[in-house]
């Protein structure tokens, strides 16, 4: 893997290598793909937002009052479907009160090119911080467009969740948004003729959600 930008975070542990290799698997079933993406969403949550913002908050425990400390920065989970709903629920369990916005979105088959198709973001009041969530970053198109998308909504600050990217995904993301922050799992160094990640995992989405590819 090459030296990676600053704004570049692979997470280096060996529960996510373990269950990485059991979600690249093709022998991994659906029920099985679908719990191996909550634990590495977890885990890749939990890298990412270890700079939040905080402040004091008094609470009573049964012994006695003390200060301890809430977190402050507004928050919006961005998932990318379908493949990024897989991500929702165990990102969501870390951050209970963040907003949950989905950004409808699919790569055109032929031209591998995203296809915006949902969206309902508000105008104004835009969150503090965005997370973005999507297993996949293989050209980087989506997630631009998403970036894109949230940028114009106003949104100051936002982060990139992806299980596994593609080295020429994390590059167009970089020279697209280089203040965005790319925290993954693994990088894969190529994307195939269809612009597949290799080794890759196949289709999150059609493995997440047992569809035919
Ligand atoms: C996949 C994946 C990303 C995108 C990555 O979605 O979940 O959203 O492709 O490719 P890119 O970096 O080249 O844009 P897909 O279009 O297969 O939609 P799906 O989640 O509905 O299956």
């Amino acid at each position: 893997m090459p030296d990676q930008k600053p704004n570049v975070h692979v997470v280096d542990h060996p529960l996510v290598r373990h269950h990485l290799t059991h979600l690249r698997s093709r022998e991994t079933t659906p029920i099985q793909f679908r719990a191996h993406v909550r634990r590495l969403a977890s885990l890749l949550a939990y890298e990412a937002t270890q700079d939040l913002d905080e402040e004091p908050f008094e609470v009573t425990t049964p012994l006695t009052r003390m200060t301890g400390s809430v977190v402050s920065s507004s928050l919006g989970l961005v998932p990318i479907l379908r493949a990024g709903l897989g991500m929702v629920e165990p990102v969501l369990d870390l951050v209970p009160d963040a907003q949950v916005w989905h950004l409808g979105l699919y790569r055109d088959e032929e031209t591998a090119q995203p296809v915006h198709y949902y969206s309902k973001l508000p105008p104004g009041q835009p969150v503090d911080l965005a997370l973005i969530v999507d297993p996949m970053l293989a050209t980087g198109g989506s997630a631009i467009a998403a970036l894109t998308t949230l940028k114009e909504w106003g949104v100051p600050r936002i982060k990139l969740l992806s299980i596994i990217a593609a080295q020429d995904g994390i590059d167009a993301v970089s020279e697209a948004s280089p203040e965005t922050d790319i925290h993954v799992c693994a990088v894969d160094a190529e994307l195939n003729a269809d612009k597949f990640i290799v080794p890759g995992l196949g289709d999150a989405g059609d493995r997440t959600f047992n569809t035919p590819g």
